[in-house]
């Protein structure tokens, strides 16, 4: 047998439940971002899902002085009791929902909680509803566990939002679950009471189908735009719904690595078997650190808030202002989403035709030394996502670069 037959019998075979992930479109341009930067080019990375703040300063104490009382060991699996209080409170306090200490769990990032409640509850070929665009993670997370994600367009016409037609349609008797995620990553589009209504009042005609939220970008919404969620809209969804949430985008912690969510007992149980077998506990050191972040002063979400606001003006308007982009106001997040229909079919200075929104990203990165991320990872096209989490400085110079090479298009 020669040594190349060997290695291919003994070669590498994923899995077929990962087999139809690929590496993510973000990641792709970012490795490209990256090795063209140790080319010594001056790029500009607009794809960050990360607030350019720090962590404040009292919850790194609060870190600090964990570690010093010796808190460093495994906690109870999901969550320390004081962690679990200080979010009962924070969904008392800003979100007037009641949840017990049993209604609540906390893991390894938000990201965590939606892998326990998919691989918890989705049997092979349940369905997952999810509006596009889409944080990408939703359908791989689902697709991992074996579901079938269910993806329904929701262009800038309905505001990159739900409809309740669209709901309606959508919902088969093997429906498990609807994901909604507002403000959104990556349209930055949040849903209002008066968004929300119509919707659920589909899933209350539809008593199988469970409803998971993702409050990820709550703190993180413009131009006094109402927060609300759908548990404190609607009480009689609160028996199906999980609302998710985490420190990482409001307190600028997403190295810490803590998500949580509140939800019925029987799921919140089913989400810390997922859990026992997967990271036995969250940090104890970042559960502490979350206590501090979610009973500590919270006046300078605000001032984070505005500063945000200003950069989601500044880009909105920038775009805005070229010829052949359209782009929407977001809400909220830290995302722009523009349309980039009026730059296909035009044509490169090194005669490449733009066909897509990829192609569009990669002309940016290659000619502007911007790089952004197609729409395409997201499933939505033909837009693109910027990342206004950079320096005002940074964003004025992408867009006088964006400008000019959309200018260089024939
Ligand atoms: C919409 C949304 N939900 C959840 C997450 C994950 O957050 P965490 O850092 O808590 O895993 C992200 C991160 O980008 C996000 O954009």
């Amino acid at each position: 047998m020669t040594i190349n037959a060997t290695v291919k019998e003994a070669g590498f075979r994923p899995a077929s439940r990962i087999s139809s992930i690929g590496v993510s479109e973000i990641l792709k341009i970012g490795a490209r971002a990256s090795a063209m930067k140790r080319e010594g080019k001056p790029v500009i990375i607009l794809g960050a899902g990360e607030p350019d703040f720090d962590t404040p300063d009292h919850v790194k104490e609060a870190a600090s002085q964990a570690i010093r009382r010796g808190e460093t060991k495994y906690t109870a699996l999901d969550g320390t009791p004081e962690l679990k209080q200080a979010i009962r409170e924070k969904f008392q306090r800003e979100n007037g929902i009641a949840y017990e200490l049993d209604e609540v769990t906390v893991a390894t990032g938000a990201k965590q909680i939606l892998f326990n409640a998919m691989a918890a509850t989705v049997d092979p070929g349940n369905e997952v509803i999810i509006p596009t665009p889409y944080w990408t993670s939703y359908s791989d997370i689902v697709q991992i566990c074996e579901g079938k994600p269910v993806l329904i367009a929701c262009d800038a016409s309905s505001g990159f939002r739900l409809t309740a037609e669209k709901l309606e349609a959508a919902i088969t008797p093997r429906t498990r679950w609807v994901l909604l995620n507002s403000p959104s990553n990556p349209s930055g589009a949040a849903y209002g009471a008066a968004d929300y209504r119509p919707l659920l009042d589909v899933l209350l005609k539809h008593p199988h189908v469970w409803l998971l939220v993702d409050d990820m970008y709550e703190h993180i919404v413009y131009d006094d735009f109402d927060f609300v969620t759908p548990a404190q809209l609607e009480p009689r969804l609160k028996e199906r719904t999980l609302t998710v949430n985490g420190v990482s985008k409001a307190y600028a912690m997403t190295g810490w690595r803590i998500g949580y969510a509140g939800g019925p007992r029987e799921l919140i149980k089913a989400m810390a078997v997922v859990q026992s077998q997967a990271t036995s506990c969250p940090s104890s050191v970042s559960q502490a650190a979350s206590v501090a972040a979610l009973t500590g002063p919270q006046e300078f979400l605000k001032e984070r808030r505005q500063s945000f606001q200003r950069r989601r003006d500044l880009v909105v308007a920038g775009l805005n202002a070229i010829e052949g982009l359209d782009c929407r106001v977001p809400e909220g997040a830290f995302y722009t989403f523009s349309g980039c229909k009026g730059m296909l079919g035009r044509v490169t200075p090194v005669g490449k035709r733009i066909e897509t929104d990829a192609d569009f990203c990669a002309y940016l990165l290659e000619d502007a030394h911007v790089a952004v991320v197609p729409g395409t990872a997201f499933g939505l096209s033909p837009f693109f996502r910027i990342s206004y989490a950079t320096s005002e400085g940074e964003l004025k110079e992408a867009l006088t670069r964006i400008a000019a090479a959309c200018a260089r298009l024939a």
